[in-house]
């Protein structure tokens, strides 16, 4: 009664947060492993950004709970943002469930699972639907553990702080992840110099706003704002090299991070920087306190700093009333950033948004098209900036054997994933690769 699956749906802090629960509850017996068939205990660690992403989940746990029916002893659980946005709710759908966790409490995932078994194995009625959805001062301080030595991991997620204190019109994360929360520079350091001791050599800082991390715990230094200030305590950290993180705000970007890209040779010339639209008008509309004027002067600063600095967005196409002159406005921005990487999205609406209500909802088929002409655009720019590549010697950073097994494959300081021959005590290493092919999506190339 220990095998548990878990299924992670959405962005990279869902990702972190499954893990972290994986380590836990492997260090309190449990066994995780990687197909739900073979599991006593199914956990879906859930997204609420878009409809469909909860739609997904919603439809997964419907077939993992008739399947409980042949095997009622089956645990299935839903933690994370949907658990937060829709709350008990979810049992009208979901009557089957035997665990609800939310943003704030994946910490207790291990006891829950240990009551619900002890119920389960007293064999007395079904237990209740565990619920747990409440606030926990400090609960951004729980997301630390990490999986054991002998599993190390080149690459390695570091949650910096929960949270988000923004009110742009179209975003539940807000309502799932609650007020911004940091944790402490120490402990994010102690951290990772544990992972640096087990051999990861990249660190991603992650949060739902990082730029705002610790604005109201830690006061400036030298004119460094608390993020430019964790970012350089990191820089020390023996045996990392490289740093990256995700998502800022465009907000956030003020002198001293752009000096800290042009200054500290660990940080990554890739920024990820959501502009959501192009077009001021949309911007107003989505609260988002910046003009199309003031991010290509972001862009402009970085690229006098850190000349081939990579870029990427996040976008939402058929924002409520988006005009074509507004979408004009955003490609046209696309361009001009010649953005190497992009995550587009078609405007969803999310109940409980300011957005949700507003007129002019634009129809499926017009997003779709707006999604589309962006997706040429991208892939053009992204195959465009690999070609320009070929012939150079990037280094990379070796994370091991790729998907097929039969070459190896890392990633550039520009996020760039490059397939090589290579050998397994590369692994972790960073190595000289001549880039000899492009595609739009990576590039093949051949240790020097
Ligand atoms: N519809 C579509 N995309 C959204 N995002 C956030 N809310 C919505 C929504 N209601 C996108 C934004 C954000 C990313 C994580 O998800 O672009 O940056």
């Amino acid at each position: 009664m220990n095998r548990v699956y878990i299924k992670t749906y959405g962005c990279q802090m869902n990702e972190r947060d499954s893990e972290a629960v994986a380590a836990m509850l492997r260090n309190r017996g449990y066994t995780i492993v990687d197909s739900e068939h073979s599991a006593d205990i199914i956990l879906l660690n859930t997204c609420s950004v878009r409809d469909q992403a909860e739609q997904k989940a919603i439809g997964k746990a419907g077939y993992i709970a008739a399947r409980k029916r042949e095997k009622p002893d089956l645990v299935l659980g839903i933690m994370g943002c949907m658990a937060q946005n829709r709350g008990a709710d979810l049992l009208d759908r979901l009557p089957d469930l035997d665990l609800l966790v939310g943003t704030q409490k994946f910490h207790q995932v291990p006891d829950h699972l240990d009551n619900i078994i002890a119920t389960l194995q007293a064999q007395g009625p079904r237990p209740s639907t565990v619920i747990d959805l409440e606030e926990e001062a400090g609960s951004q301080n729980t997301i630390r553990d990490h999986l054991p030595a002998d599993r190390r991991k080149v690459s390695a997620f570091v949650s910096i702080m929960q949270g988000c204190n923004m009110a742009c019109t179209f975003c539940i994360v807000p309502k799932t992840r609650g007020e911004e929360r940091c944790r402490p520079i120490e402990d994010i350091v102690a951290e990772v110099e544990e992972l640096a001791a087990a051999g990861t050599r990249e660190i991603t800082l992650l949060g739902q706003i990082v730029t705002s991390y610790g604005r109201r715990e830690i006061p400036f230094k030298n004119g460094k704002s608390p993020f430019v200030q964790l970012i350089e305590a990191i820089h020390e950290v023996p045996g990392i090299a490289r740093i990256r993180f995700t998502s800022p705000h465009p907000r956030g970007f003020k002198q001293d991070l752009v000096e800290a890209f042009r200054d500290l040779p660990k940080l990554c010339p890739y920024v990820h920087l959501p502009v959501q639209s192009g077009s001021n008008r949309i911007l107003r509309a989505m609260n988002r306190p910046y003009t199309r004027e003031a991010y290509l002067r972001i862009v402009d600063d970085l690229r006098a700093a850190v000349p081939d600095m990579y870029f990427s967005t996040d976008i939402i196409v058929g924002f409520p009333g988006e005009t074509e002159e507004d979408f004009e406005q955003t490609r046209d921005l696309f361009e001009r950033v010649g953005y190497d990487m992009a995550f587009i999205f078609k405007y969803s609406i999310r109940t409980g948004t300011p957005a949700a209500t507003l007129p002019d909802q634009l129809p499926a088929e017009e997003k779709e098209r707006r999604n589309q002409i962006l997706l040429d655009l991208l892939h053009r720019q992204s195959l465009r900036r690999n070609q320009s590549l070929v012939g150079t010697i990037q280094e990379v950073l070796v994370e091991g054997p790729d998907k097929k097994g039969l070459r190896f494959t890392g990633r550039t300081p520009g996020n760039r994933t490059v397939h090589f021959e290579g050998h397994e005590r590369l692994i972790g290493e960073l190595v000289n690769v001549r880039i000899e092919r492009a595609s739009a999506s990576s590039l093949v190339g051949a240790v020097v």
